[in-house]
């Protein structure tokens, strides 16, 4: 039995309703899960826009208050980690505002609108004795962290080719209302910060850094019901279908496809790696499975992609939930994430490499930016 005695550190969450669920949930499981916490977490309280949705979310998730100002989270001295799970034009204030306060930052993707805000973000966190970290969860998949492992040890030769997709079906309709998503002025951009951030993370998580990117965006429907039902039109002024072309700095080329318009699609992020020896292939809709492919030896007629149930004791976060080939989901990925920053928070990890600190997310919003001016342009655009 361990002797040390855990720090407790106390959270607040901005948003209670969306991806704010995945948090909650990782902040209840994580202690059962993860024996012997270097962190104590004392759930404190949950800010959102409704005062009776916030009260619910408290008492539903533990927490000890509910609120309709961030503020009163921020300044609160009981609250060390400030989990900012709002829209994204409420990212940089509330967490410039816990900076200041010295307050830990985990941050939703992506970290801001465009990559001015997120720089003043980075800049806000850079030179404070606070862990920061951005919400790029997918980075938390086993099956993802394998697919790294076998391509940092060389297993696939030199990297040739990157090829994603995140595709989904949320969109089709065009009675489906507008929200703050299509909005400029709120999300910074459509598909691109919404969907493509998180595979273009993921292209810098295997691959590396990129050096220029080029493509093609469409605003497939241009206007929106206000609300279901709603005859009152909105206008979509953001992006819903990108196709890409993306360049890394060392190795490899790349192409991205991300749309909210393709009918039948769920959640389908997927990746597949190229190498001189061998290739990878990732579907999250299958996120437990990784496909392998290496050159087999002559006369064997069996070759081709071999499916790896990503869930041995050998495999990364392997024996951390359940025996081998009881499998997990998306949700664990929250998990994950949040017990690599509580371990940065009590210093025995630091949250780069593994996770995104908010330089990754500054630098995410770069790309993203890069795609929507060779979209506006129809040139390649260089990163700068
Ligand atoms: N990591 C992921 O896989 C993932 C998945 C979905 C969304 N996201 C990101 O999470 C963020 C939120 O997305 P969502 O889908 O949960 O949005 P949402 O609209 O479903 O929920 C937003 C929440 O923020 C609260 N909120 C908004 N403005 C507020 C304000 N001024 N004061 C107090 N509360 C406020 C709302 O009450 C609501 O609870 C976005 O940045 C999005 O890109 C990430």
């Amino acid at each position: 039995m361990s002797t040390r005695t855990p720090l407790t550190v106390g959270v607040g969450v901005l948003g209670y309703a969306g991806v704010a669920r995945a948090h909650f949930n990782a902040l209840r499981k994580l202690p059962y899960i993860f024996p012997d916490p270097p962190v104590r977490l004392h759930l404190v309280g949950i800010a959102g826009r409704s005062p009776a949705g916030a009260d619910g979310a408290a008492r539903r998730y533990g927490f000890d208050y509910g609120t309709t100002d961030w503020r009163r989270l921020v300044e609160d001295p009981q609250i060390q980690l400030f989990i900012n799970c709002s829209p994204n034009d409420t990212h940089a204030e509330p967490s410039l505002a816990a900076a200041e306060l010295g307050k830990h930052l985990l941050c939703e993707k992506p970290l801001a609108r465009d990559a001015r805000e997120a720089k003043r973000m980075w800049d806000g966190v850079r030179r404070r004795r606070i862990v920061h970290q951005v919400s790029y969860n997918y980075r938390f998949v086993p099956a993802v962290r394998f697919a790294r492992e076998m391509i940092q040890a060389g297993e696939l030769g030199e990297i040739i080719h990157f090829r994603t997709q995140y595709t989904d079906e949320s969109l089709s309709d065009p009675s489906t209302p507008h929200t703050w998503r299509q909005e400029k002025r709120r999300a910074g951009s459509g598909a691109v910060g919404d969907i493509a951030s998180h595979v273009l993370d993921l292209g810098r998580f295997l691959i590396g850094e990129l050096k220029q990117v080029s493509g093609m965006s469409r605003i497939v429907t241009p206007r929106r019901p206000a609300k279901a039902g709603s005859r009152t039109m909105k206008v979509v002024d953001v992006e819903d279908l990108y196709v890409g072309a993306l360049e890394f700095a060392d190795r490899g080329m790349g192409t991205l496809e991300v749309s909210m318009f393709c009918p039948g699609r769920k959640n389908f992020l997927t990746f597949e790696v190229n190498g001189t020896q061998g290739s990878l292939c990732f579907n999250l809709e299958r996120l437990n499975e990784l496909e392998v492919y290496r050159p087999e030896p002559k006369g064997r007629r069996d070759r081709g992609f071999k499916t790896v149930l990503v869930t041995d004791r050998d495999h990364p976060y392997g024996g951390r939930w359940w025996p081998t080939g009881h499998i997990i989901g998306w949700e664990h990925t929250f998990v994950h994430q949040l017990h690599h920053l509580i371990r940065a928070i009590a210093g025995e990890e630091t949250v780069r490499p593994l996770a995104a600190d908010f330089q990754d997310g500054y630098i995410n919003t770069v790309l993203c930016d890069a795609l929507v001016e060779a979209a506006r342009t129809g040139r390649r655009v260089n990163v700068k």
